[in-house]
């Protein structure tokens, strides 16, 4: 789809906005109140940002948030499948939000959306043991909530609507932010890599990026909106831009981004080793504005289960990454991802990634155990580890993950380093907390003024995967 239909898609939407603020409108004066919404997210960051998106156009109809789940109008479950406890969470949700409408909610509409939604099997089960849920869509169209809404009016019957996959984009799409400060920026949808345990690519579809000029619109307009930290969101960032026409890379998106005025900070995620540049650690070393903080995901030490997971680097390789972003970037966080339990890993692969995590000292690390997805190639790979071989596993890596974690994460006690304070400590209401570049949380005392702002804290005391600081007021104050 090009730039004119996907502005002709957006129109048509428009359209279905008006209709339904309209509705919204006309039950709010005999109600006496507007109708609420609550969204639950499950999953990774880019389900996130999807939800702020839908959060943006549920706001433009004339819902506003709903305080507790149970008493909304409309709950939206955006829900994930990298993992099979993913699934098991949503059909224990969506049990729990039948009794509810049953007992005290007769009028509350159910949507459930997001990267679960786009296995055939999963809309099965939804649509034979869930028949109160209202709306079924996916991922690909989450920009047509206001039209599925007007149909759940309008049909007497569950409202399903998937898309197997897309080469579009819909640009301008209204999003309520979760914070005035930070803000998530999609540079592209999808991902190519199919690594062999991996749901993703299934559910999110192929990749796509965006233009860089929009991006950059974007991130203008959120900076002129109050943002100093930008995410970059894909699920390999170092891909960006080989299939725009003409080219762009990673490095030069984010040459770009570090000259927008009020952009204090720029994150990404996520990056895989296999692409990453040189170049990229050059821009890393020479920037200003991106932090101090690397997620690089290992998933395995093992250069035949990384082969087997289809991954296309060996431990060598990145073991020669994660030095040279020690090496050229002073302070810099190294964080990871680790799948234990692949099928047919052996305790000689096991401990191939132990040394990893010896040698490359993570300062935090994911650790998952390998669940199969149907539909990917690991999933009818034969020599699965019996159960309590990977709870072993797991149970010792985690345990030396976050041995070394707490290590290095004291090594700024003393330290006066600038923070962005985030929100209120919800603990202690005199202190707020916020993130150092290299996104280790720090508590300190100060009100909510401080909030979306950075300020220079002394570290006073590690406590081991955080810090309790004090605001120091002699530094020139940033942001
Ligand atoms: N695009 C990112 C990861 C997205 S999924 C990347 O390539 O690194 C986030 C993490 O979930 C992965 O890094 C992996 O560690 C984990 N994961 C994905 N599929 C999994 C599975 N089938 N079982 C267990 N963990 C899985
Ligand atoms: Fe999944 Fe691999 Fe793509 Fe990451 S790069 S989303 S792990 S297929
Ligand atoms: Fe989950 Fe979808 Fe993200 S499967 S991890 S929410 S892309």
């Amino acid at each position: 789809m090009g730039r004119e239909e996907s502005r002709a898609e957006r129109l048509r939407q428009q359209y279905y906005i008006e209709r339904m603020r309209d509705a919204v409108l006309e039950e709010t004066a005999e109600t006496g109140r507007a109708p609420t919404y609550y969204i639950e997210t499950l999953g990774c960051q880019m389900n996130a940002k999807d939800s702020e998106k839908l959060a943006g156009i549920l706001d433009e109809i004339g819902y506003v948030p709903a305080s507790l789940e149970d008493t909304a109008d409309f709950v939206l479950y955006n829900t994930c499948t990298v993992r099979e406890n993913a699934n098991l969470k949503v059909y224990g949700h969506l049990g729990h939000l039948n009794s509810v409408r049953k007992k005290s909610n007769p009028g509350m509409k159910i949507a459930v959306c997001g990267c679960m939604m786009q296995e055939p099997d999963e809309v099965q089960t939804v649509r034979e043991k869930y028949p109160f849920v209202n709306i079924v869509f996916g991922t690909h169209n989450i920009f047509k909530l206001a039209e599925l809404m007007y149909r759940m009016r309008t049909e007497d019957r569950m409202v399903i609507d998937v898309w197997e996959g897309t080469d579009e984009i819909i640009e301008d799409l209204p999003a309520i932010r979760k914070y005035p400060f930070k803000s998530g920026v999609n540079i592209m949808y999808g991902c190519n890599n199919f690594c062999s345990y991996c749901i993703v690519p299934y559910v999110r579809g192929r990749e796509r990026s965006r233009d860089r000029a929009d991006i950059l619109s974007e991130i203008r307009a959120l900076a002129e909106d109050g943002v100093v930290e930008v995410m970059l969101l894909g699920q390999n960032v170092n891909s960006y831009g080989k299939t725009l026409d003409p080219p762009v890379s990673f490095p030069e998106l984010l040459r770009d981004i570090e000259q927008i005025d009020g952009i204090e900070r720029i994150r990404f995620m996520t990056s895989h080793p296999k692409d990453l540049s040189p170049e990229l650690i050059d821009v890393l070393a020479s920037s200003r504005k991106i932090c101090n903080h690397f997620h690089l995901p290992l998933q395995s030490g093992s250069d035949r289960i990384l082969k087997a997971m289809n991954r296309h680097y060996t431990k060598e390789k990145y073991l020669q990454i994660a030095g040279e972003l020690r090496a050229r970037v002073p302070g810099i966080a190294v964080t990871t991802d680790i799948i234990v339990g692949f099928p047919g890993e052996t305790e000689e692969d096991f401990l191939e990634t132990m040394d990893v995590v010896e040698r490359v000292r993570f300062e935090s690390a994911f650790t998952f155990i390998y669940s199969p997805r149907t539909g990917t190639p690991a999933a009818k790979m034969e020599n699965p580890v019996p159960e309590e071989v990977v709870k072993d596993r797991f149970n010792r890596l985690l345990a030396r993950v976050q041995q070394i974690g707490q290590e290095e994460s004291g090594r700024d006690e003393g330290r006066v380093l600038p923070v962005l304070v985030e929100t209120v400590n919800h603990q202690d209401s005199r202190m707020v907390t916020g993130r150092l570049t290299n996104n280790t949380v720090v508590h300190l005392y100060g009100d909510a003024s401080l909030i979306g702002k950075i300020v220079p804290v002394r570290l006073r005391e590690s406590k081991g995967f955080y810090y309790i600081g004090e605001l120091c007021r002699r530094e020139g104050q940033a942001g």
